[in-house]
Parts: structure tokens; sequence; C-alpha cells
């Protein structure tokens, strides 16, 4: 017998392919991958490329169903709309319209694609003409007086044909009151998940020109978390667990990977991440000045999301990669 080497040799399992994909821990499937969309309800046609986000789409409805045929050919399994509406107003009417730009586009989606996982996000401020995620009065971002609505808007999602519906609004009790309303009209089947953790980011930039949603004064500081917390992200997790949620998410994804870890060992419950939009507009900027490797640094970056501890990841970054998986 030789005697043992004085030292780890790592490298002898980093040293073929084969034993690289054998022993390799986290992988990345179509499973757990989310692509967002944008639909406009102006013109059914509509396919316009957002400035800050290239090679995403705000797209008409009849432009939606053609959009997802090649990705859904490749394994899309999941999306989630965002709707554009033509008209907004203080009560976001539009949210909650059983002819609205989201409830008409999901009965559509889940006629060609039944098979699909359709997520719809619940919250305000698409709809809303001050852009907020509530109601407003005085300048006050209302609280109890916009959980009604939010219920309103998720139960008409629902009847629409949405399978899971994704509040984002950070109103608290809106898990309660939407699923109260949900259960009231025989859809207790239906899950939540929760935007749980949500920070006030400046990621969600390029969001906000694609979804038109930028708040017209102030910020959203009173109702999405500070950066600075984690130990608050475990309170707001728990409040939604305990008022019905059954998946929660973190977002944004890459600078929160610590509390994506805090929640999972935490709570035995599904979590997603939301790569948002920043952090794909940051990645796309790069590789178009050559700098980065733009799907190599996409695919390390989802990996990283998932050895976190998210088990679903909601990526712009989803359709384009699907073939490489
Ligand atoms: C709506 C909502 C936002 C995002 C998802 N849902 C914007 C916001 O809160 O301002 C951001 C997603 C992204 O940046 O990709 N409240």
């Amino acid at each position: 017998m030789p005697d043992k080497e004085p030292f780890f040799r790592g490298r002898r399992l980093r040293s073929t392919p084969g034993l690289r994909d054998m022993v390799r821990e986290t992988r990345i499937g179509p499973q757990d991958l989310v692509q967002p969309y944008f639909v406009v309800e102006n013109d059914p046609q509509a396919r316009q490329e957002i400035s800050s986000m290239p090679g995403q789409y705000q797209l008409g409805r009849e432009a939606l169903l053609r959009e997802l045929e090649h990705p859904v050919g490749q394994g899309l399994r999941a999306i989630v709309l965002f709707g554009v509406p033509e008209h907004k107003d203080e009560n976001a009417s539009g949210a909650s319209d059983p002819r609205g730009v989201i409830q008409d586009v999901a009965r559509r989606v889940k006629e060609a694609y039944p098979e699909l996982t359709l997520i719809t996000d619940v919250c305000l401020c698409e709809y809303t003409s001050h852009g907020h995620c509530g109601l407003v009065q005085n300048g006050h971002v209302l609280n109890d007086a916009t959980l009604e609505r939010l219920a309103d808007t998720a139960l008409s999602q629902v009847q629409a044909g949405a399978d899971v519906v994704a509040p984002s609004d950070m109103m608290d009790g809106r898990i309660a009151a939407i699923r109260r309303r949900l259960d009231s009209h025989g859809y207790v089947h239906t899950p939540i998940l929760s935007y749980a953790v949500k920070y006030a980011s400046a990621f969600y930039g390029p969001f906000r020109e694609a979804a038109q949603s930028a708040p017209e004064f102030g910020d959203r500081r009173t109702y999405q978390m500070d950066p600075g917390n984690r130990r608050e992200a475990l309170r707001e997790a728990e409040a939604d667990i305990e008022e019905g949620a059954d998946m929660l998410m973190v977002k944004p994804a890459q600078p929160y990977l610590d509390v994506l870890r805090t929640i999972r060992e935490r709570f035995d419950y599904p979590l997603a991440a939301y790569q948002v939009s920043g952090e794909y507009s940051m990645l796309k900027a790069a590789e178009r000045m050559g700098w980065l490797d733009g799907t190599q640094v996409a695919l390390e970056a989802l990996n990283g999301i998932k050895r976190a501890g998210a088990d679903l990841i909601l990526s712009y970054f989803t359709a384009e990669l699907l073939p490489l998986l």
C-alpha cells in the first residue's frame, strides 16, 4: 500500500467531462425555469423590442401565441404574464376586468397550450394611473383598501384560466385576502406563489420601461423591503405561509442569494427566485460590448441562484437557454 497522499487531490474528479458530469451537484433543466412575457393590449400583432432588455418584446395577444410556439417545442414548461393595458385609472379597473388584457390572453394561451403552466402576476401598478402597486389617497398607498382590488384581480385571472397566481404588490394581508376569495369561488386548488420577499430594488428599472409601470411620484419603499434586511425576510415569509401561500419567492435573485439560502433552510416550501430585468440587462449589455460571453454568464448566474436554494427561477434567459439544457 502506498502512503496516503499528503494532500487532497480534488482534480481527480475534474479530469474528464464524464467524471465532472457524474459529480455535478447542481443542474438546471427546463422544469426549473419560468419565462416572463409582456403583453400589450392595443395591437394584437405588436412585437416591439424593449430597448433596455435586448431579446425581450412587448407582444400583442396574437404575437404572443406565435412567440410561444418555438420555446414550447423546446420544452418550455411555465410562463408568467404581465399586462400593459391601454387604459389606466386610479382604481386600476383594468387589472380585474374579465375582458382585460391578461384575462383575454390567459384564455387564448390555455386554449392553444393547455400543458403550459400559466402564472399571472397579481399587482395594480401596470393598471393605476399613478403607477403604484396599491390604491392611493392623499399621496399614501392604502393597504387594506387595496386588498379587495388584489383579490378581484386574482379571481378574474383564475376564472380566465391562470394555473397559479403570483401577488407581487407587497401589501400586508394580500395572501389571506386572495386565498379567501379564491376559496369562496370554488378555486380551492389554485396555488398562490407569493412574492413574499421582494426588495425595493433599482434592478427593476428596465421592467418599468417594459411594463410602463414606473410610479409617478415617490417610490415603493413604503411597501417593498429595505435591501439591508435579512431577518425581516423571515417574518415576511412566515406571515405569507400562515396566510396560505403555497410557494415563496425572493426577488431580485443574484444580489440576495444569502436571503434565498436563509429562506431555503428555514421553510420547507417550494422556493422561487426572480432574476429580474436589471440582472438580465446587465449581462446582455456586457455581452453586447463584447466584454462577457453572454450564454456562459447567464448559465453560471442561474446555477448560482439554484445552488443558493431556488427550486424555480423566473428568468428572461429561459427561452434562449432551453436548447442548451
Ligand atoms: C410589479 C412587478 C415588478 C416586477 C415584477 N412585478 C416591478 C416593480 O415592483 O416595480 C419587476 C420584475 C423585473 O424587474 O424583472 N409590481
